[in-house]
């Protein structure tokens, strides 16, 4: 039997002696011990290497004492074998993006246990090393971030190809989020056989649609993927990023937990979200660069906001960024444990 963890009780909205917390890409570039295991290998290699992508997932339990890891991967590994030619530089890059309707009938569904056998090999050694200390959340894109990569073949300001798409070849797009879609539920399906015991579906693009075109273009597709998922006892995350004004049809996308960005209340977002979901953030990310005691300060507003509410995750609003003093992650988790300690 594995011990009751914090982080699992409060994604399914349960009390909790202390408020648990991560933080999203905790396992990166602003830990010494990442780096000098990067400086060994690309990106790609470690994340298709089982033995190093486990061991950067497991440095940040140690270094910040934080109550989940999350597999160290990226939401673009499974983008590849669907036929897409990708390298990092240091953000994504398709050489191959899909455009045309030959480029999206060409996308192959991979066979996972095939085509991404480090992923599933890596939740294996890591549920070993880590049974008893913390849980293990998997993770993909939503399909809409995905497919942004896929057509755009890198980040974007505007996102002008793929809006191109979804309003002037509808079916197309259609068809293309059908395929992505279909991808993600084995892909997290197959990380859930493997022994990840919750799931982040990472939407960062998710917010820069009206609601009204959330509804339309994003929803359907997302809520078809986790109605999908084997999630008997597996809880699911759901970021959706910059969505602040339409939590109600995130909401409705069916996940456990909802992931908050640091442009909303965390209070107000509870309270339009209701009991029955449970949130995970949502402090700046740039409040790491902060003197130790306004990190402090910022750590108890959003547990004061929260207001003893089951069913909290700490975590920041986005991901670590890469020039943050580790010292400083370090005492934010820290102060989450003692400020938030019954
Ligand atoms: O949270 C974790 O620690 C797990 C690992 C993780 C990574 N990427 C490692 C990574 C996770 C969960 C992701 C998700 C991811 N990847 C997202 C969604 C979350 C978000 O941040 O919005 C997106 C959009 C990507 C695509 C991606 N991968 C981008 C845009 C970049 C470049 C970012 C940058 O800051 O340069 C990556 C590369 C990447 N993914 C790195 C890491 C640690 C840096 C790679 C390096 O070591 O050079």
């Amino acid at each position: 039997m594995s011990p009751k963890y914090p982080f699992l009780e409060a994604c399914w909205g349960r009390p909790t002696e202390f408020t648990p917390v991560w933080l999203m890409r905790q396992a990166g570039r602003y830990l010494p011990d990442y780096m000098r295991v990067r400086s060994k290998v690309s990106f790609l290699e470690l994340c298709k290497t089982p033995d190093l992508a486990a061991e950067v997932t497991i440095q940040p339990i140690d270094v910040l004492g934080v109550d989940t890891a999350i597999l160290f991967s990226d939401i673009l590994t499974p983008v590849e074998p669907m036929g897409l030619k990708l390298d990092f530089a240091p953000g994504p890059v398709f050489e191959n993006p899909v455009r045309t309707r030959a480029d999206v009938d060409a996308l192959r569904i991979p066979e996972m246990e095939e085509d991404v056998p480090y992923v599933l090999e890596a939740i294996k050694i890591l549920r070993r090393e880590l049974e008893g200390r913390v849980p293990l959340i998997g993770f993909g894109g939503a399909p809409f971030t995905l497919a942004c990569y896929m057509v755009e073949g890198k980040g974007s300001k505007d996102f002008a190809q793929i809006k191109r798409m979804m309003y002037a070849a509808p079916d197309l797009y259609a068809d293309l989020m059908e395929k992505v879609t279909e991808m993600d539920r084995q892909y997290l399906n197959a990380q859930i056989a493997a022994g990840a015991q919750a799931v982040q579906i990472f939407d960062t693009w998710g917010g820069i649609l009206s609601p009204v075109d959330y509804e339309r273009y994003i929803l359907p597709y997302t809520k078809k993927l986790i109605a999908g998922l084997n999630r008997q006892d597996i809880p699911v995350i759901h970021f959706v990023k910059g969505a602040g004004t339409m939590l109600n049809l995130v909401k409705q996308a069916g996940a456990d937990v909802i992931g908050l960005d640091w442009h909303v209340s965390l209070g107000q977002a509870r309270d339009t979200l209701g009991a029955d979901v449970a949130v995970q953030g949502n402090l700046d990310p740039t409040v790491l660069y902060a003197p130790k005691a306004h990190i402090e300060g910022e750590v108890q507003r959003i547990l004061d906001e929260n207001a003893g509410r089951p069913g909290h995750i700490f975590n920041l609003g986005h991901g670590i960024l890469p020039t943050v003093a580790p010292e400083n992650a370090v005492h934010m988790v820290e102060c989450v444990h003692r400020l938030s300690r019954k």
